[in-house]
């Protein structure tokens, strides 16, 4: 399931953290690569774990939380600790597929990567190219979104940043390791939440139908939820 979540910040908080991410010390991306990926990457970014990364990072976490409609697509265990890039002067990153399994630095914890997210801090309009293309099944899918936005894709997918030909394309990545491992499954239960959420506008709480159904969503998600 590919999605994209408008609005996961707000122009404050985007105008505030360009700021700092302007100011800041970029270094090679090729140091958090693998060995296919070292490759076709050509980026900067900031320092895992520096303050400030940590300092923005927090910022996105918070916005992720105020978003419901995150909560239903991921279905978050643990949340990586957001890192942050920047690709200019023709930078670039080829086809790949990212590490199945992260550790987290300096700590114990390892994050199995499910679902792979991008959020935008740089609107279209400041750069050309950059674009996201993630592949599956149906073919390819193009991805530029407003700053704020972020998009959520299988962390299984294919994919790859075209290279950036003017300006700066500033964004931070991370992922998500689900309680629900399948990308099909998740998608299942993504679309009747949705569903759900649509029909609970339009009947009592009460109503029989809408309570099978949410029944049917609590006993799927305890069928495949492993914590
Ligand atoms: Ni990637």
């Amino acid at each position: 399931m590919l999605i994209t979540i408008p609005n996961v910040l707000s122009p404050a908080d985007v105008a505030e953290m360009r700021a700092k991410l302007d100011a800041a010390e970029w270094s090679d991306g090729k140091v958090t690569a693998g060995y296919q990926a070292k490759k076709v990457k050509d980026n900067q970014q900031l320092v895992e774990n520096s303050p400030l990364a940590v300092e923005l990072g927090d910022k996105i976490l918070k916005g992720l939380a105020r978003s419901p409609v995150f909560m239903s697509a991921a279905l978050p265990l643990r949340v990586f600790p957001p890192m942050f890039n920047r690709y200019t002067g023709g930078g670039r990153f080829g086809t790949h597929v990212d590490t199945a399994i992260r550790q987290v630095v300096a700590t114990a914890q390892r994050i199995r990567t499910d679902v792979s997210a991008t959020v935008f801090l740089t609107d279209p309009s400041e750069y050309d190219g950059g674009e996201l293309i993630i592949e599956d099944s149906y073919g390819e899918h193009s991805v530029k979104l407003p700053a704020g936005h972020m998009v959520l894709y299988p962390g299984t997918s294919l994919h790859r940043v075209e290279p950036v030909t003017r300006g700066a394309r500033v964004s931070s990545f991370f992922w998500i390791q689900s309680m629900v491992r399948s990308d099909g499954d998740r998608t299942l239960l993504f679309d009747l939440d949705q569903s759900i959420q649509k029909l609970a506008l339009e009947h009592a709480p009460d109503d029989p139908k809408l309570v099978t159904l949410t029944g049917v969503y609590a006993n799927l998600l305890r069928r495949w939820a492993e914590m």
